[in-house]
């Protein structure tokens, strides 16, 4: 198969809302639904590339905030652009920045032209508009850019909402002019909107106006129930095309991605599989075990014999129970291998599925496999 010289994205099978296909771009294809492990710093923490490439992940998310401070996007263009960089040849996804501006920096001021924060790790001033933001990505080299954009966090007064949609929409076009015509890349939308329905579905309505090559829904798993966040994803659906991948930003738990991907969600970012790692907490098929619990000082058991990760098969909880007790790196290492094994695993297993028309089983399967562990 020649490579692509353009980004697409085809559906190869459906069950219910839920899709499987795959977008296919010069560097790789990306098969959906697609988890994309977060590496914020040109790192997934405690992981090599190689292992993550292995581990059958198609895509990692790189963020722009982080790697314009540090090493910088000037200095990463000269050095030849983040995939050489941190050796990954495949897709890489970068955030825009104003949600990690928003949670990370000091100092910060928001207004028509975009962001003004401070660094927090040196404290030194910067500015971001949505025009650099798509600068940087590109000086990243990054393959599917995101619009910078507004997310509030909830709860939240209907007027911060809509203003920061609004905002969000003109900056959206904003990106789009910056963004031009580039073969091979993508820029996504960002729907956003807060928990209110008639402001989801004008956000989604005038982003899918604008044509872009696929659609975010930002502003969710920021302090509301998992009910309203899945209310808000069947809210904005219908309203999305259907021909472009809709990637659902900063979530979730395995059970959240298996409740959007039955409602359409094609794409998935989150810290929670290597965050959780390196606080001893493995994802596993028996569910989530928190390894510092006293109760595995003595057990010999791996945390499941059937896996096919190393990490996940061939090490004692004893063990892994020791090293995480002893703050040493090979616990964060083998607990971050385990739960991005385990989250690859719970996306092939839904992309097979969808393809067989059985989604609603493979869910209440795993659900029973999770409760088992608990009885
Ligand atoms: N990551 C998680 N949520 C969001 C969001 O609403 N916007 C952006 N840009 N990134 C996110």
């Amino acid at each position: 198969m020649p490579q692509p010289t353009d980004f697409s994205f085809s559906v190869h099978a459906t069950d219910g809302a839920a899709r499987t296909g795959a977008i296919s771009m010069p560097r790789g294809k990306i098969r959906t639904p697609a988890f994309m492990p977060v590496g914020t710093a040109a790192t997934v923490k405690a992981m090599y590339p190689e292992q993550v490439r292995d581990l059958g992940a198609n895509v990692v998310l790189g963020n722009t905030y982080h790697l314009m401070l540090r090493p910088g996007a000037e200095r990463m263009e000269r050095l030849g652009g983040l995939h050489r960089f941190m050796r990954w040849d495949g897709p890489i996804l970068t955030d825009s920045g104003g949600f990690q501006v928003m949670s990370l920096s000091a100092l910060r001021k928001l207004d028509e032209k975009g962001v003004t924060f401070r660094s927090h790790i040196d404290g030194t001033a910067h500015h971001m508009s949505p025009e650099r933001s798509i600068e940087i990505q590109g000086l990243l080299g990054s393959d599917i850019q995101m619009q910078l954009d507004e997310c509030v966090r909830l709860p939240a007064e209907r007027e911060a909402i809509e203003k920061a949609m609004r905002l969000s929409l003109r900056w959206a076009e904003r990106c789009r002019v910056t963004f031009g015509e580039q073969p091979g890349k993508a820029l996504f939308g960002i729907v956003q909107g807060g928990d209110i329905p008639d402001l989801r579905i004008e956000s989604a309505r005038a982003l899918a106006d604008l044509d872009l090559k696929g659609y975010a829904i930002g502003g969710l798993a920021v302090g509301e129930p998992q009910a309203v966040m899945l209310a808000m994803i069947e809210t904005v659906e219908p309203h999305l095309p259907a021909a472009k991948p809709r990637y659902l930003m900063g979530v979730g738990t395995p059970d959240d991605l298996m409740q959007a991907v039955s409602r359409g969600i094609d794409m998935f970012d989150c810290v929670m599989p290597t965050r959780a790692g390196r606080h001893g907490l493995a994802y596993t098929r028996h569910g989530r075990i928190n390894l510092r619990n006293a109760r595995h000082a003595e057990d010999t058991r791996p945390l499941d014999e059937q896996s096919a990760c190393a990490a996940t098969r061939d090490y004692s909880r004893a063990y892994l129970h020791h090293l995480v007790r002893s703050d040493e790196i090979l616990g964060m290492m083998l607990l971050t291998w385990n739960n991005l094994a385990y989250y690859q695993e719970l996306m092939a297993g839904m992309r097979a599925a969808i393809s067989a028309g059985r989604l609603a089983d493979f869910i209440g399967e795993t659900k029973a496999e999770w409760a088992r562990a608990e009885a």
